[in-house]
């Protein structure tokens, strides 16, 4: 693997984030919406960031102006779609995900500068105009054939086009509760920069900026964070081990204002950009 092809090399680590199925995997309801258990979680984040100015969006701030289009790829819950409508003419937010639409639908109910495209990428380029900027936030680990998806944002870019990403997969963030609880080591890759070897690959004139990362996990109480931990875990409810799961997270969650917030495990997420022509 070492000498294969960037593209390659991110689709060959990228298959290597297999977690262990659920410890009631028979029990659980299956879902071609893979993306719908995650909706909650969404609305919950446009909750907390609701008033707070994203890194990503400041980044954006040089390119953006009320006379552009944009095309935000992967919009999942609209978290970078609703403020990206209020600073451009028109959005067209690509997410093929119906749970992750509703929330979408709902965080930008009102505006009608956002047009929705039900479809996955690079497929939904055949449904868009080209943009003036094109973006696609934490979708890359999604993605086992990255150069197309890459290929098709700068396809569809009239002047700009950036991917912002984790600096390493997102599962990774419980890497050490993966294998305190279930005897999974994590992969050490593919990283953001795996990703912009793609890009560079491709012949794109590739940026690379990290932007600092904000708390964007909440909870009211222990009660709901255990929920959802063990639920991302795959663990059956069991009172001894919420006892073990509670001593584990303890250390990466702050009590602030009657509520837990999670601290970011990575202090700085990754713009990997481009400028047309
Ligand atoms: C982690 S969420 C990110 C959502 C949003 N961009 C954000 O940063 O909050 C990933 C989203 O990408 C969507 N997605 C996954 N593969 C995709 C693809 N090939 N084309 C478009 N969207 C995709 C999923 O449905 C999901 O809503």
């Amino acid at each position: 693997m070492a000498n294969s092809l960037p593209p390659v090399r991110w689709r060959e680590q990228l298959l290597q984030w297999t977690a262990p199925p659920p410890e009631d995997a028979d029990s659980a309801p299956s879902s071609a919406d893979g993306w719908r258990q995650h909706a909650d979680r969404f609305r919950a984040v446009n909750q907390v960031m609701r008033g707070r100015e994203e890194p990503f969006i400041r980044f954006l701030s040089p390119w953006l102006s009320p006379d552009i289009s944009v095309i935000d790829v992967g919009a999942g819950g609209g978290r970078f779609t609703a403020p990206l409508a209020e600073r451009a003419r028109a959005v067209v937010a690509v997410e093929p995900s119906a749970g992750m639409r509703e929330v979408l639908a709902e965080a930008v109910a009102g505006r009608s500068n956002v047009r929705i495209v039900p479809r996955p990428w690079p497929n939904a380029l055949a449904d868009v105009q080209p943009a003036d900027l094109v973006v696609s936030a934490n979708v890359a680990y999604d993605v086992p054939d990255l150069a197309p998806f890459i290929q098709a944002l700068d396809q569809a870019a009239r002047h700009f086009a950036a991917l912002f990403l984790t600096l390493t997969h997102p599962v990774g963030a419980m890497a050490p509760l993966w294998r305190q609880f279930r005897g999974w080591t994590v992969p050490s890759g593919p990283t953001y920069l795996d990703a912009a070897a793609v890009a560079f690959h491709l012949g794109l004139p590739v940026n690379v900026t990290l932007v600092p990362v904000q708390p964007t996990l909440v909870f009211p109480d222990w009660d709901a964070a255990l929920a959802l931990y063990r639920h991302r875990l795959g663990l059956r409810p069991d009172a001894q081990r919420d006892v073990e799961l509670q001593a584990a997270l303890a250390p990466m969650m702050a009590e602030e204002a009657e509520r837990l917030v999670v601290r970011p495990r990575e202090r700085h997420a990754a713009v990997i950009w481009w400028e047309k022509g």
